[in-house]
Protein backbone atom coordinates (compact mmCIF):
# COMPACT_ATOMS: atom_id res chain seq x y z
CA UNK A 1 0.00 0.00 0.00
CA UNK A 2 1.62 3.12 -0.89
CA UNK A 3 1.81 6.19 1.71
CA UNK A 4 -1.10 8.22 -0.13
CA UNK A 5 -3.27 5.15 0.09
CA UNK A 6 -2.64 5.20 3.72
CA UNK A 7 -3.67 8.32 4.02
CA UNK A 8 -6.88 7.85 2.19
CA UNK A 9 -7.83 4.77 5.09
CA UNK A 10 -7.12 7.23 7.74
CA UNK A 11 -9.65 9.52 6.31
CA UNK A 12 -12.08 6.38 5.11
CA UNK A 13 -11.75 5.87 8.78
CA UNK A 14 -12.70 9.49 9.84
CA UNK A 15 -15.60 9.55 7.84
CA UNK A 16 -17.29 5.83 9.02
CA UNK A 17 -17.43 7.81 12.00
CA UNK A 18 -19.12 10.97 10.94
CA UNK A 19 -22.24 11.84 13.18
CA UNK A 20 -20.98 9.84 15.86
CA UNK A 21 -18.53 12.22 17.39
CA UNK A 22 -19.89 15.81 18.15
CA UNK A 23 -19.18 17.74 19.84
CA UNK A 24 -16.10 16.97 18.67
CA UNK A 25 -14.58 16.46 15.41
CA UNK A 26 -14.81 13.30 13.11
CA UNK A 27 -10.83 12.26 13.05
CA UNK A 28 -8.74 9.93 11.74
CA UNK A 29 -5.09 8.67 11.47
CA UNK A 30 -2.35 6.54 10.38
CA UNK A 31 0.89 5.38 11.60
CA UNK A 32 4.03 4.57 9.13
CA UNK A 33 7.18 3.15 9.60
CA UNK A 34 10.18 4.78 7.84
CA UNK A 35 9.85 2.56 5.03
CA UNK A 36 6.19 3.67 4.42
CA UNK A 37 4.32 0.56 5.30
CA UNK A 38 1.54 1.01 7.44
CA UNK A 39 1.35 -0.55 10.94
CA UNK A 40 -1.71 1.75 12.73
CA UNK A 41 -5.35 2.96 11.50
CA UNK A 42 -7.39 4.60 14.26
CA UNK A 43 -10.06 6.91 14.50
CA UNK A 44 -11.83 8.89 17.56
CA UNK A 45 -14.91 6.86 18.48
CA UNK A 46 -16.80 9.97 20.33
CA UNK A 47 -16.25 12.40 22.90
CA UNK A 48 -14.44 10.98 26.50
CA UNK A 49 -12.74 8.72 24.06
CA UNK A 50 -9.15 8.36 22.76
CA UNK A 51 -7.92 10.58 19.96
CA UNK A 52 -7.39 9.51 16.60
CA UNK A 53 -3.85 9.27 17.09
CA UNK A 54 -4.09 7.78 20.15
CA UNK A 55 -6.03 4.72 18.69
CA UNK A 56 -3.65 4.74 15.87
CA UNK A 57 -0.54 4.16 17.69
CA UNK A 58 -2.23 1.68 20.15
CA UNK A 59 -3.62 0.03 16.49
CA UNK A 60 0.00 -0.57 16.04
CA UNK A 61 0.47 -3.40 18.89
CA UNK A 62 3.88 -4.78 19.05
CA UNK A 63 4.94 -2.66 15.62
CA UNK A 64 5.04 0.34 17.66
CA UNK A 65 8.72 0.68 18.05
CA UNK A 66 8.98 1.18 14.18
CA UNK A 67 6.39 4.08 13.80
CA UNK A 68 8.00 6.89 12.28
CA UNK A 69 5.43 9.08 10.69
CA UNK A 70 1.65 9.60 11.86
CA UNK A 71 -0.88 11.33 9.24
CA UNK A 72 -3.85 12.56 11.03
CA UNK A 73 -6.73 14.42 9.18
CA UNK A 74 -7.09 17.01 12.03
CA UNK A 75 -3.77 18.86 13.84
CA UNK A 76 -2.93 17.25 17.04
CA UNK A 77 -4.08 19.16 20.17
CA UNK A 78 -1.44 19.96 22.14
CA UNK A 79 -4.03 20.72 25.32
CA UNK A 80 -5.23 18.94 28.39
CA UNK A 81 -9.06 18.51 27.47
CA UNK A 82 -11.15 15.30 28.55
CA UNK A 83 -7.86 13.21 27.07
CA UNK A 84 -3.79 13.95 27.24
CA UNK A 85 -2.69 16.19 24.93
CA UNK A 86 -2.03 14.06 21.51
CA UNK A 87 1.44 15.95 21.05
CA UNK A 88 2.32 14.11 23.81
CA UNK A 89 1.37 10.86 22.85
CA UNK A 90 3.12 11.27 19.03
CA UNK A 91 6.32 12.67 21.03
CA UNK A 92 6.01 9.50 23.65
CA UNK A 93 5.81 7.19 20.88
CA UNK A 94 9.03 8.26 19.25
CA UNK A 95 7.30 9.34 15.98
CA UNK A 96 9.70 11.92 13.50
CA UNK A 97 7.16 13.46 11.24
CA UNK A 98 3.35 14.26 11.24
CA UNK A 99 1.63 15.11 8.31
CA UNK A 100 -2.13 17.24 8.97
CA UNK A 101 -4.62 16.63 6.70
CA UNK A 102 -6.36 20.46 7.96
CA UNK A 103 -5.33 23.35 10.90
CA UNK A 104 -7.67 23.13 13.90
CA UNK A 105 -10.51 25.37 12.81
CA UNK A 106 -11.11 27.12 16.50
CA UNK A 107 -9.10 30.30 16.39
CA UNK A 108 -7.42 29.62 20.36
CA UNK A 109 -5.51 26.97 19.63
CA UNK A 110 -5.30 26.85 15.80
CA UNK A 111 -1.51 26.00 14.54
CA UNK A 112 -0.39 25.19 18.83
CA UNK A 113 -0.09 21.85 17.93
CA UNK A 114 1.47 22.15 15.09
CA UNK A 115 4.02 24.58 16.68
CA UNK A 116 4.67 22.40 19.56
CA UNK A 117 5.53 19.63 17.68
CA UNK A 118 7.95 21.41 15.16
CA UNK A 119 9.70 22.91 18.68
CA UNK A 120 10.35 19.24 20.10
CA UNK A 121 12.10 18.29 16.42
CA UNK A 122 9.35 16.90 14.93
CA UNK A 123 9.17 17.66 11.41
CA UNK A 124 5.56 18.81 10.34
CA UNK A 125 4.01 19.25 7.34
CA UNK A 126 0.54 20.74 6.03
CA UNK A 127 -0.86 19.07 3.47
CA UNK A 128 -2.77 22.11 2.25
CA UNK A 129 0.84 24.01 1.95
CA UNK A 130 2.19 20.77 0.22
CA UNK A 131 3.40 21.17 -3.75
CA UNK A 132 2.26 18.01 -4.41
CA UNK A 133 -1.68 17.98 -5.99
CA UNK A 134 -2.53 14.69 -4.16
CA UNK A 135 -2.08 16.09 -0.83
CA UNK A 136 -3.56 19.35 -1.32
CA UNK A 137 -6.61 17.63 -2.91
CA UNK A 138 -5.95 15.49 0.39
CA UNK A 139 -5.86 18.70 2.50
CA UNK A 140 -9.08 19.67 0.87
CA UNK A 141 -11.14 16.59 2.18
CA UNK A 142 -10.00 16.96 5.33
CA UNK A 143 -11.26 20.30 5.76
CA UNK A 144 -14.27 18.99 3.80
CA UNK A 145 -14.81 16.48 6.39
CA UNK A 146 -14.63 18.85 9.44
CA UNK A 147 -17.01 21.74 7.49
CA UNK A 148 -19.95 21.09 10.23
CA UNK A 149 -17.58 21.10 13.08
CA UNK A 150 -15.97 23.81 11.69
CA UNK A 151 -19.44 25.81 10.98
CA UNK A 152 -20.14 24.97 14.97
CA UNK A 153 -17.89 26.17 16.21
CA UNK A 154 -17.89 29.97 14.31
CA UNK A 155 -21.29 30.33 14.33
CA UNK A 156 -22.76 28.17 17.50
CA UNK A 157 -25.25 26.86 15.07
CA UNK A 158 -25.22 23.54 13.38
CA UNK A 159 -24.45 22.85 9.85
CA UNK A 160 -27.81 22.28 7.97
CA UNK A 161 -28.22 20.00 5.32
CA UNK A 162 -31.08 19.66 2.96
CA UNK A 163 -32.13 16.67 1.13
CA UNK A 164 -35.31 17.45 -1.53
CA UNK A 165 -36.28 15.03 -3.97
CA UNK A 166 -38.10 15.66 -7.32
CA UNK A 167 -39.60 13.58 -9.88
CA UNK A 168 -39.81 13.57 -13.34
CA UNK A 169 -42.95 16.16 -13.10
CA UNK A 170 -40.86 18.55 -10.50
CA UNK A 171 -43.02 17.44 -7.46
CA UNK A 172 -42.09 16.46 -3.68
CA UNK A 173 -45.24 14.57 -3.16
CA UNK A 174 -45.06 10.77 -4.07
CA UNK A 175 -47.78 9.20 -5.24
CA UNK A 176 -50.83 7.81 -3.51
CA UNK A 177 -49.93 4.99 -1.15
CA UNK A 178 -46.12 5.85 -1.42
CA UNK A 179 -43.34 7.34 1.03
CA UNK A 180 -40.66 7.85 -1.21
CA UNK A 181 -40.23 7.41 -4.96
CA UNK A 182 -36.33 7.13 -4.66
CA UNK A 183 -34.29 4.05 -6.30
CA UNK A 184 -32.76 1.66 -3.60
CA UNK A 185 -29.41 2.99 -4.83
CA UNK A 186 -30.71 6.53 -3.58
CA UNK A 187 -32.00 5.30 -0.16
CA UNK A 188 -28.79 4.00 0.92
CA UNK A 189 -27.44 7.82 -0.14
CA UNK A 190 -30.37 9.37 1.92
CA UNK A 191 -29.54 6.82 5.28
CA UNK A 192 -26.09 7.62 4.83
CA UNK A 193 -26.76 11.46 4.68
CA UNK A 194 -29.17 10.48 8.04
CA UNK A 195 -26.11 8.21 9.38
CA UNK A 196 -23.61 11.46 9.43
CA UNK A 197 -26.28 13.77 11.42
CA UNK A 198 -26.28 14.61 14.69
CA UNK A 199 -30.23 16.03 14.28
CA UNK A 200 -33.28 14.91 11.54
CA UNK A 201 -35.43 18.11 11.35
CA UNK A 202 -38.51 17.75 9.88
CA UNK A 203 -42.16 19.16 9.29
CA UNK A 204 -45.57 18.13 10.54
CA UNK A 205 -47.02 17.72 7.18
CA UNK A 206 -44.25 14.70 6.36
CA UNK A 207 -45.36 13.18 9.56
CA UNK A 208 -48.81 13.58 8.97
CA UNK A 209 -48.47 12.44 5.64
CA UNK A 210 -46.35 9.21 5.82
CA UNK A 211 -45.24 8.64 9.20
CA UNK A 212 -41.75 8.12 8.84
CA UNK A 213 -39.69 6.15 10.90
CA UNK A 214 -36.84 8.29 10.48
CA UNK A 215 -34.42 5.14 11.16
CA UNK A 216 -30.66 4.69 9.88
CA UNK A 217 -30.44 1.43 7.16
CA UNK A 218 -28.57 0.09 4.94
CA UNK A 219 -25.32 0.70 7.17
CA UNK A 220 -24.34 -0.09 10.53
CA UNK A 221 -24.66 3.19 12.22
CA UNK A 222 -22.50 4.58 14.56
CA UNK A 223 -24.00 6.56 17.04
CA UNK A 224 -23.65 5.98 20.77
CA UNK A 225 -26.04 8.32 22.02
CA UNK A 226 -30.07 9.30 20.18
CA UNK A 227 -30.33 10.96 17.45
CA UNK A 228 -32.34 14.20 18.09
CA UNK A 229 -35.45 14.32 15.43
CA UNK A 230 -36.95 17.89 15.57
CA UNK A 231 -40.61 18.23 13.97
CA UNK A 232 -41.91 21.97 13.06
CA UNK A 233 -45.16 21.96 14.14
CA UNK A 234 -46.52 24.72 15.51
CA UNK A 235 -50.07 24.17 16.04
CA UNK A 236 -49.50 20.70 17.69
CA UNK A 237 -50.88 17.97 15.15
CA UNK A 238 -48.29 15.34 15.72
CA UNK A 239 -50.02 13.37 17.89
CA UNK A 240 -48.27 11.43 21.22
CA UNK A 241 -48.69 7.90 19.59
CA UNK A 242 -45.87 9.10 16.50
CA UNK A 243 -43.55 10.55 19.65
CA UNK A 244 -43.44 7.59 21.71
CA UNK A 245 -43.00 5.66 18.33
CA UNK A 246 -40.14 7.73 17.44
CA UNK A 247 -38.39 7.22 21.29
CA UNK A 248 -38.82 3.22 20.64
CA UNK A 249 -36.74 3.95 17.53
CA UNK A 250 -33.89 5.61 19.75
CA UNK A 251 -34.71 8.81 18.49
CA UNK A 252 -35.25 12.00 21.26
CA UNK A 253 -38.17 13.85 19.28
CA UNK A 254 -38.67 17.65 19.95
CA UNK A 255 -41.61 19.90 18.73
CA UNK A 256 -40.41 23.59 17.50
CA UNK A 257 -41.98 26.79 17.19
CA UNK A 258 -39.50 28.52 15.79
CA UNK A 259 -36.59 27.17 13.79
CA UNK A 260 -34.18 30.16 14.08
CA UNK A 261 -34.19 29.52 17.70
CA UNK A 262 -34.23 25.74 17.67
CA UNK A 263 -31.18 26.04 15.92
CA UNK A 264 -29.64 28.27 18.31
CA UNK A 265 -30.45 25.42 20.81
CA UNK A 266 -29.70 22.82 19.08
CA UNK A 267 -25.95 24.29 18.57
CA UNK A 268 -25.74 24.82 22.61
CA UNK A 269 -26.71 21.01 22.71
CA UNK A 270 -23.51 20.47 20.80
CA UNK A 271 -25.22 19.40 17.78
CA UNK A 272 -22.75 20.03 14.07
CA UNK A 273 -25.13 18.73 11.44
CA UNK A 274 -28.48 18.74 10.91
CA UNK A 275 -30.58 16.79 7.94
CA UNK A 276 -34.01 18.56 6.81
CA UNK A 277 -35.74 15.86 5.24
CA UNK A 278 -39.34 17.96 5.14
CA UNK A 279 -41.83 18.74 2.45
CA UNK A 280 -42.03 21.54 0.14
CA UNK A 281 -43.80 23.88 2.83
CA UNK A 282 -40.76 23.52 5.19
CA UNK A 283 -37.99 23.37 2.79
CA UNK A 284 -39.45 26.24 0.86
CA UNK A 285 -39.47 28.32 3.81
CA UNK A 286 -35.85 27.46 5.17
CA UNK A 287 -34.42 27.96 1.58
CA UNK A 288 -36.53 31.47 1.69
CA UNK A 289 -34.56 32.25 4.99
CA UNK A 290 -30.77 31.07 3.97
CA UNK A 291 -31.97 28.65 6.92
CA UNK A 292 -29.03 25.86 5.02
CA UNK A 293 -25.32 25.33 4.00
CA UNK A 294 -25.59 22.43 1.98
CA UNK A 295 -28.36 21.50 -0.79
CA UNK A 296 -28.93 18.14 -2.15
CA UNK A 297 -31.36 17.90 -4.83
CA UNK A 298 -31.98 14.49 -6.62
CA UNK A 299 -34.54 14.63 -9.72
CA UNK A 300 -35.60 11.74 -11.22
CA UNK A 301 -35.13 11.54 -14.96
CA UNK A 302 -36.71 8.12 -15.62
CA UNK A 303 -37.76 5.27 -13.43
CA UNK A 304 -33.91 4.24 -13.99
CA UNK A 305 -31.68 7.52 -13.96
CA UNK A 306 -31.82 9.92 -11.54
CA UNK A 307 -29.35 13.33 -11.37
CA UNK A 308 -28.02 14.12 -7.72
CA UNK A 309 -26.52 18.02 -7.56
CA UNK A 310 -24.86 19.09 -4.39
CA UNK A 311 -25.16 23.11 -3.36
CA UNK A 312 -23.00 24.91 -0.76
CA UNK A 313 -23.45 27.93 0.84
CA UNK A 314 -19.76 30.32 1.03
N1 LIG B 1 -39.63 14.76 -1.94
C1 LIG B 1 -39.08 15.00 -0.77
O1 LIG B 1 -37.88 15.27 -0.67
C2 LIG B 1 -39.96 14.95 0.44
C3 LIG B 1 -39.38 14.92 1.73
C4 LIG B 1 -40.25 14.88 2.84
C5 LIG B 1 -41.62 14.88 2.62
N2 LIG B 1 -42.12 14.90 1.37
C6 LIG B 1 -43.55 14.92 1.11
O2 LIG B 1 -44.01 16.21 1.44
C7 LIG B 1 -45.41 16.12 1.77
C8 LIG B 1 -45.70 16.97 2.98
O3 LIG B 1 -45.34 18.30 2.65
P1 LIG B 1 -45.78 19.54 3.52
O4 LIG B 1 -45.25 20.73 2.80
O5 LIG B 1 -47.21 19.43 3.81
O6 LIG B 1 -45.04 19.27 4.90
P2 LIG B 1 -43.73 19.80 5.63
O7 LIG B 1 -43.03 20.85 4.86
O8 LIG B 1 -42.93 18.59 6.02
O9 LIG B 1 -44.33 20.41 6.96
C9 LIG B 1 -45.00 21.63 6.87
C10 LIG B 1 -45.40 22.06 8.24
O10 LIG B 1 -44.25 22.50 8.99
C11 LIG B 1 -44.72 23.40 9.97
N3 LIG B 1 -43.87 24.56 10.16
C12 LIG B 1 -43.36 24.98 11.34
N4 LIG B 1 -42.65 26.08 11.23
C13 LIG B 1 -42.73 26.42 9.95
C14 LIG B 1 -42.21 27.50 9.20
N5 LIG B 1 -41.49 28.49 9.77
N6 LIG B 1 -42.46 27.50 7.91
C15 LIG B 1 -43.20 26.54 7.34
N7 LIG B 1 -43.72 25.53 7.98
C16 LIG B 1 -43.49 25.46 9.29
C17 LIG B 1 -46.11 23.87 9.52
O11 LIG B 1 -47.02 23.35 10.44
P3 LIG B 1 -47.63 24.36 11.53
O12 LIG B 1 -48.28 25.45 10.79
O13 LIG B 1 -48.51 23.52 12.35
O14 LIG B 1 -46.43 24.88 12.31
C18 LIG B 1 -46.34 23.24 8.18
O15 LIG B 1 -47.66 22.84 8.00
C19 LIG B 1 -45.69 14.65 1.97
O16 LIG B 1 -46.41 14.17 0.84
C20 LIG B 1 -44.34 13.99 1.98
O17 LIG B 1 -44.35 12.70 1.42
C21 LIG B 1 -41.32 14.93 0.28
Amino acid sequence: MSLHEGRLRALAAARERLGATAPNPAVGAAVFSVEGEVLGIGAHLGAGRPHAEVEALRTCGEALGRAHAVFVTLEPCNHQGRTPPCTAALLQAGVRAVWIGALDPNPHVRGGGADALRQAGVQVRLMAESASPDERRLGHHCEDLIAPYTHWLRTGRPYVTIKRVFDAAGRMEPPPGRKTFSSHRLLEYAHRLRRESDVLLTGSGTVLADRPEFTVRYDLDTRTSPRRLSICDRRGRVDDAYLAGAMGRGLLPRIVADIEAELDLLGAEGAHQVLVEAGPTLTGRMLDRGLWNRLVTIRQISPEEEQVTVERRP
